[in-house]
């Protein structure tokens, strides 16, 4: 089956950048979410991505205007059901996306894959809560997803290998590398570098050094193009908890315990760059 309209379930952060490289590669595409507001200003974020890239000359305005019209934002789930392929990007929580799947199991053709673009929750579960587990993948964009060239393509144990080689080629298609990653808890990302960002807290807490001196030792030393504090400020200090939280119950390792200082800080609202304060202020 030839893949022409891309179903994109969640249109915050990483489904609007989702929305535009597949319209940008040349797919139609249906981004749904549940107020208009979202759509709104999802639509507006891809606008000014895409008027950036005409700007720099690496797209002409025919070609913007024609990506920005292959996108068409919806409310209902019901037009889901003309798409050839569905990622849903919604709230990272195992609730929303069990309903959410629930419903693209009914509304999509049987045939059709459902890919998820989860950070952290297990493909394998998320297969089993639909009738067609053979079809359901991970498509781990990063974020922003117009420049990381990455996705990891995430193997549940149901998954099939003609799932994991559409989705090879789709990620391919949009001028992506796919890794291949098999399911388990913080896939490899994750798995890697939030015990770096973590321990990287413990030598803060622990008086080592500031975060500044921190960061300036990854910089320059390790040519990282940002500190471990400044990239967890910028990920949410919330969600590298919540990473942090999942390794831990996943693999029950001690070595993955969150950093105090980390849940002090959430707990006292500084989430990094997003809340105004963090590791740094904003
Ligand atoms: N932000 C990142 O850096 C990043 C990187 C990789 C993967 N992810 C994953 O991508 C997914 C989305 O994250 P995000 O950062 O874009 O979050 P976000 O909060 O920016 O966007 C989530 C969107 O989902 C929508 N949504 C919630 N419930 C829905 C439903 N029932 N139906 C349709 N839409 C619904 C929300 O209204 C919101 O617009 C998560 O699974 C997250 O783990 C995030």
């Amino acid at each position: 089956m030839q893949i022409k309209r891309v179903g994109v379930v969640g249109a915050g952060t990483m489904g609007n950048g989702i929305a535009q490289v597949f319209a940008r590669a040349g797919y139609a595409v249906t981004l749904c979410d549940i107020e208009q507001r979202f759509l709104d200003r999802a639509l507006d974020t891809i606008a000014k991505n895409l008027g950036r890239e005409t700007a720099k000359g690496k797209i002409t305005a025919q070609q913007e205007a024609v990506a920005l019209q292959r996108i068409t934002p919806v409310l209902g789930r019901g037009k889901l059901a003309e798409c050839d392929f569905i990622v849903e990007a919604a709230t990272e929580k195992f609730e929303i996306k069990t309903e959410i799947l629930h419903d693209l199991d009914r509304i999509a053709r049987p045939e059709i894959i459902l890919a998820s673009n989860t950070s952290s929750i297990s493909i394998t579960k998320l297969g089993a809560q639909t009738k067609r587990p053979e079809l359901v993948i991970g498509m781990h964009f990063f974020n922003p997803v117009p420049v990381m060239k990455l996705v990891e393509v995430i193997r549940g144990l149901a998954t099939s290998q003609p799932t994991f080689e559409t989705v090879r080629e789709l990620a391919t298609a949009l001028s992506k590398t796919p890794v291949e990653v098999n399911d388990a808890p913080g896939f490899v990302s994750n798995r890697v570098l939030m015990p770096l960002l973590n321990e990287a807290m413990y030598a803060v807490m622990e008086g080592v050094a500031t975060a500044e001196a921190v960061d300036e030792v990854f910089k320059l030393g390790m040519a990282h193009p940002m500190g471990p504090l400044t990239l967890a400020d910028f990920i949410g200090l919330d969600v590298c908890l919540d990473i942090m939280r999942g390794l831990y119950a996943g693999l029950g390792d001690p070595k993955y315990r969150p950093c105090p200082l980390l849940s002090r800080m959430v707990d006292a609202g500084w989430l990094g760059r997003k809340s105004g304060r963090g590791f740094y202020q904003y």
